[in-house]
Formats: structure tokens, sequence, C-alpha cells
């Protein structure tokens, strides 16, 4: 048997996912003429009580794009020191946006309002880069899946506010977080100037992303998206897929969460595991003992069909995702459990 939890980005459409995609109504969404593609975007705006959304094809680029209308070159933005911006867009927050990170040692990826305070610069210093903007990520990956306390993102936007700085979310798996906490997208929606959302993790679509804003920010997002390359044709038979995982695959994700807190308690109970970080969604990290190889314990684990990753640092990450079946988690429960 091979289970593949490297990522909740390994699925593949569902049945019902590929019959919406085949029968999609299509037009050129270059000239904003494709039916499927601004419909999830009318659904997706309205569902996060934003003026308008716009369809990407990648994380990544949604990112890039709202670090690049919230900012301009020589400026700073701040994040978590685990951001994904800052880690796994390939610098593309100085190759893009010629923007620095002021990185903040938060509590699993998630930072708070006083550590921000101390990290803005003050306007009139002209020596230091004018901080510009705040990122979140909710919830955060190389964190473990940590979801943020919406008492703290209120009192982050009122700092935002205060010191009229932008507010983006990192929202790739907002929905993982929206499904715990059930607070509403439109909670989200009014404290946020820019939301990433993808539909590519969790939701289990083959490619897909939307920024959510004011139609100010989404038009100056299409001229950036324009510029990335990021202009699709026909992009409707994504779009439809992600219109399809918005009805029919968010209420799945709570299958996700239980087996990876069933699984962080298998490792928990296991004489080879140092610890593992708490799970509130569908990432568990962990680590070994210190006798422990880990990159035999790797291999073995591959050689039993079992796939994760090392992040480095003595941390290992394995990820629930849709397509880890029942079957397959009942193999790995039994696998982690004759560990030795
Ligand atoms: C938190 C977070 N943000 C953004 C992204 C980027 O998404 P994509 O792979 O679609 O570019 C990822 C991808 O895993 C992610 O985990």
């Amino acid at each position: 048997m091979e289970v593949n939890l490297i990522s909740d980005t390994v699925t593949k459409p569902s049945k019902g996912m590929l019959e919406a995609m085949f029968s999609a109504a299509v037009g050129d969404d270059v000239f904003k003429e494709d039916p499927s593609v601004n419909a999830l975007e009318e659904e997706v705006a309205s569902l996060f009580g934003k003026e308008v959304a716009l369809f990407f094809p990648s994380g990544t680029m949604t990112n890039q794009t709202a670090i690049k209308i919230h900012t301009q070159p020589g400026q700073q933005l701040i994040c978590d020191q685990y951001s994904h911006i800052f880690h796994y867009e390939g610098g593309g927050v100085s190759f893009n946006s010629g923007v620095s990170c002021r990185l903040l040692e938060g509590d699993r990826g998630r930072i708070s309002a006083d550590l921000i305070e101390e990290a803005i610069n003050a306007p009139d210093f002209y020596h230091s880069p004018k901080t510009a903007l705040v990122s979140l990520e909710n919830t955060t990956n190389k964190g473990g899946g940590a979801v943020y306390d919406f008492a703290e993102i209120k009192k982050i936007k009122a700092l935002c506010d205060q010191h009229q700085l932008a507010l983006h979310l990192d929202g790739a798996r907002l929905w993982n977080a929206l499904e715990v906490t059930h607070e509403s997208p439109k909670d989200y929606g009014a404290v946020f100037d820019t939301i990433s959302l993808c539909f590519s993790k969790g939701l289990g679509c083959p490619v897909g992303s939307v920024l959510v804003g004011s139609k100010d920010a989404i038009e100056e997002a299409l001229r950036i998206r324009k510029v990335f390359g990021g202009g699709m044709r026909q992009a409707g038979y994504l779009a439809a897929a992600a219109t399809y995982a918005l009805h029919h695959h968010r209420a799945d994700l709570k299958e996700d969460h239980k087996k990876a807190k069933a699984l962080s308690d298998a490792l928990e109970a296991s004489t080879i595991v140092q610890s593992v970080a708490p799970v509130e969604t569908n990432i568990v990290i962990f680590s070994l003992k210190p006798d422990q190889n880990e990159t035999e314990f790797i291999h073995k684990m591959r050689e039993k069909g079992i796939l994760f990753i090392s992040l480095g640092k003595g941390k290992l990450r394995m990820v629930t995702h849709r397509d880890y079946t029942d079957a397959q988690h009942d193999y790995v429960l039994t696998t982690l459990t004759q560990l030795n």
C-alpha cells in the first residue's frame, strides 16, 4: 500500500469534481468572458463580504500579487519567521516587489499585535525601511496547522489602522481554520484588506487560488496578475472545480483533522518519538528522540509505503487530505504502533 502524507496538495479531483469540470461553460477569461470564472469570483467575493475576487493559478501568485499591490520597492513587511511568503515563494517578496521581510518569532507561525507593534519602524526615521504591510498566515504551514485566535487578529487590525499599514492574509488553508472555529468568512473579510485562498490544498482541486479585496485592490491585482503571466484563457474548467469544492468538499475537512489527531496520538505513544506539536487541523509536526536517525526513519517508512517529509531542524511533517482513505489510515496507525 502506498500512502502519501507529503502534503494536502497531492490529491486528484473527485468524480463529481471531474464531471463539473467536463461540463463547465467556458470563455476567454483574459477578456473576463469566462462564465465559470466569473461565477466563482462573484461567489467567493460575496462569501467573504468583499467587493471583488480574482482567480489565479497558484497561491504563490495570489500572495505575491497582494504584496505587490500593498507595497513600494524599499519598504518592509512584517510576518512570522515561518511564513510561506518568506520561506517558500522563491524570494518573490524581494524579486517581485523589492521589499524586505521583518521576521518575528511568533508562536507556531502566529504573531501577536504586541510583537508587531515593536517591529513597526517609525515612519519619520528615514534610516529604516518604511513598514507598509503586515502579512499573517492562517492556518500556518511550517507552524504545523496552527489556527489564529480571531480576537488577536482584531487587535492586529486595530494596530494596522492606527499605523496605516495594509493587512494581508495568506489563507491557503483558511478553510481548515474556519472548519475548526466556525467563524464566518465575512468576519475575515471585514478585517483583512486582501485574503489569498487556495482550492488546491485541502479542498482537493488540481489548480486554483482566489484573491479577495476591494474593487481598487483587485483592479490593480488584475494588472499585476497579467505582468506575472497569470492571465488564463478557458480557466473555467478549473474554476468549476473550485466551485464544486466550495459546495461539496468543505465539510470533509473535519475528517482530515480527525485523522491528523489520531496520527498525533499514535506518534505520541511511540517510544522513538520525542515530541509532537499540538494538532489543530490537518498538519502533524513531530521530532524523533536524539538516538534516532531521521533519514533512516524516513527511508524505513518509505519502504513500508508511507511517505512524508522533513522540514529540517529535526522536524518531520505528515499532512492528511481527502485522498488519505480510512484503509490507509488504519494501515499507518498500525505501522506507527509497531515502531520501536
Ligand atoms: C501557507 C501557504 N501559502 C501559500 C502556498 C502556495 O500555494 P501554491 O503551491 O499554490 O503556490 C502554500 C503552498 O503549500 C502554503 O502552504
